[in-house]
């Protein structure tokens, strides 16, 4: 006779050796695979006598059963360890690391103000010109009234190519290009980055950046030129500008001049950003000098003009209260992006 209850034993004491689920599919097959010890039992049915029948059925069925049974949770454990494994052997997730911010760009504060500066001139009726920043030495000074060997090439003292081109020392290099190109009567103004061999300090800087503005046409003097000026800054700063002009030295420009503003800071009262003044000098300009003219194809006699040329670096500075001109190129995306549009 079997003795079934020495099988279940048996195969509870292999079960407790088990330790993987490989492991359990091959006790499987030994005991209740195809050919299995409780699949043989359940052949040898046939052989046994009818009065035991019932009996020896039930038995082979309760084994089967407690077989299935401790299976199926010895599976379930190994499931349940995988997943505990796989939590215990990951790298745990720190809930309180600050994240990694995402950084926006911005837009430098030069081309922030540029932009505005852009779009008072473009409702004043003047078109927007581009500029060269590697120029001929003679739209950089000829064309401008500064022959070779003036002394006042002195004052823009730049970086010369092999090729005897000049990385533009203002953005006044493109004046004559542009009165060629149209003609008079004309209103443009030209932004551009300019360089000079500059001993560098908190405002000098070898690279910065200018906004040219140039109107020719019948009949335009000086209050022309102030009429614009006074227009342009108020909307900049957003407040009545009042302007003042000084007699400044420029060649291409005969009378040339220093236009200094109100501090829009104090309103003239005096304060740190003007030095106690009340006044702050922002923009050299005046009159287009006849020569300059004739250079650029345009009768002197007949036309006349008005040129400034705004400090830009100086401006978004001022706007931005930034004391140090070097911020403005040093790629500091920390300190530039505060720049907002106003
Ligand atoms: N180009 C001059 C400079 O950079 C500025 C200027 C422009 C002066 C136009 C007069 C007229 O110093």
């Amino acid at each position: 006779m079997v003795d079934i209850q020495k099988i279940l034993i048996e195969a509870q004491e292999q079960l407790k050796n088990i330790n993987s689920s490989e492991e359990l599919s091959s006790f499987y097959q030994l005991y209740l695979g195809k050919s299995g010890k409780v699949t043989d039992l359940m052949k040898l049915m046939k052989e046994i006598p009818n009065e035991e029948k019932k009996n020896f059925g039930l038995a082979v069925n309760n084994l089967k059963q407690s077989i299935s049974t401790a299976i199926e949770e010895k599976e379930k454990y190994f499931i349940k360890k995988k997943i505990e494994d796989s939590i215990n052997n990951t790298k745990q997730v720190d809930l309180t690391i600050p994240s990694c911010k995402k950084l926006k760009g911005s837009l430098h504060p030069i081309t922030i103000v540029q932009q505005k500066v852009i779009d008072i001139f473009l409702s004043m009726g003047f078109t927007v010109e581009d500029g060269n920043e590697i120029e001929t030495e003679y739209n950089n000074f000829e064309a401008v009234n500064v022959p070779k060997n003036h002394p006042a090439r002195d004052m823009q003292d730049t970086f010369y190519l092999d090729n005897g081109q000049v990385l533009k020392t203002h953005t006044s290099a493109a004046q004559n290009r542009i009165m060629k190109k149209y003609g008079a009567p004309l209103k443009a103004i030209f932004p551009g980055r300019c360089f000079r061999n500059e001993e560098l300090d908190a405002s000098h800087e070898n690279t910065f950046f200018q906004i040219e503005g140039m109107m020719i046409d019948k009949n335009v003097s000086i209050s022309n030129l102030i009429y614009f000026m006074k227009k342009m800054l108020t909307q900049v700063f957003g407040k009545e500008i009042d302007v003042r002009l000084r007699p400044g030295f420029f060649p291409f420009v005969e009378p040339g001049f220093e236009l200094d503003i109100s501090c829009p800071y104090c309103n003239g009262k005096g304060c740190r950003v003007c030095k106690h003044g009340g006044w702050i000098e922002l923009c050299p300009c005046g009159m287009i000098h006849p020569n300059v003219l004739k250079m650029g194809g345009i009768d002197p006699d007949e036309y006349q003009g008005f040129a400034f040329g705004l400090g830009f670096s100086r401006l978004a500075m001022m706007t931005y209260d930034i004391t140090e001109i070097r911020l403005l190129n040093s790629g500091n995306i920390t300190a530039l992006s505060q720049a907002k549009v106003k």
